[in-house]
């Protein structure tokens, strides 16, 4: 990031380098997660090319999906057209450090949250926490550690376990109950199409009804 490029230039720069950034596919656990749900509404903080909000639209959901980058929500938008479920999703602008979407969720999912330039990460994550409805749930999926085809500067970052993530978020004890709170290890396939096994810390909490 150049000293004048904002947050939204940079993320932006990133989806102009290729025409598509990630798989198209949903993220894993929250598959897993969201498949044991009774679907309602659904927020997804950062939601890139809509993969996810896609796939929760097409379970049920009625979603709000937001990202910093417009380029990113236009691919969304136009893959959530072709896939017959754009009416079930509200894609919305926000960078996320300093403006947070209005209206309570049964799920709120941040995926992969991270970004190499300024995120007010702690604050936001807070923020994702009191917008869960009462009975709903809190899914947070954080890189345990550096993809290994990732570059150098994401290599020599120290991620935050998912304990650590936790406690910054300074919920009580008796309105969250942790459903799991931990590392899993996934295999999956690279960029250029090597396997590999990645570790994700998984965050899954409950409020209480
Ligand atoms: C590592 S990507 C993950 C994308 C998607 N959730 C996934 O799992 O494929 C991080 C996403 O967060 C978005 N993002 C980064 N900073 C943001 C901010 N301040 N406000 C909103 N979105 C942001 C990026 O544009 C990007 O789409």
């Amino acid at each position: 990031m150049s000293a004048t490029e904002t947050p939204q230039e940079h993320w932006e720069g990133r989806y102009a380098e290729k025409p598509q950034m990630w798989s198209g596919r949903v993220n894993a656990h929250l598959a897993t997660v969201a498949g044991g749900l009774t679907p309602g509404r659904a927020l997804d903080l950062g939601c890139g090319e809509g993969a996810d909000a896609i796939w929760l639209a097409a379970e049920g959901w009625r979603v709000v999906a937001v990202d910093i980058a417009t380029n990113a929500l236009d691919r969304a938008r136009s893959a959530a057209e072709a896939r017959g479920v754009a009416d079930r999703i509200d894609f919305q602008h926000h960078d996320l450090s300093h403006s947070f979407p209005v209206g309570s969720f049964d799920l709120v999912s941040a995926q992969f949250l991270h970004s190499t330039v300024y995120l007010e990460r702690r604050q936001i994550l807070q923020q994702a926490a009191a917008a869960v409805a009462p009975g709903g749930t809190l899914l947070i999926v954080d890189h345990g550690e550096a993809p290994p085809w990732a570059s150098k500067h994401v290599h020599d970052h120290r991620f935050q376990s998912a304990d650590e993530v936790v406690a910054e978020l300074g919920l009580p004890d008796e309105s969250w109950h942790p459903q799991h709170v931990g590392t899993l290890e996934r295999e999956t396939i690279g960029p250029t199409g090597e396997s590999a096994v990645l570790r994700d810390n998984l965050i899954v909490l409950r409020r209480t009804p």
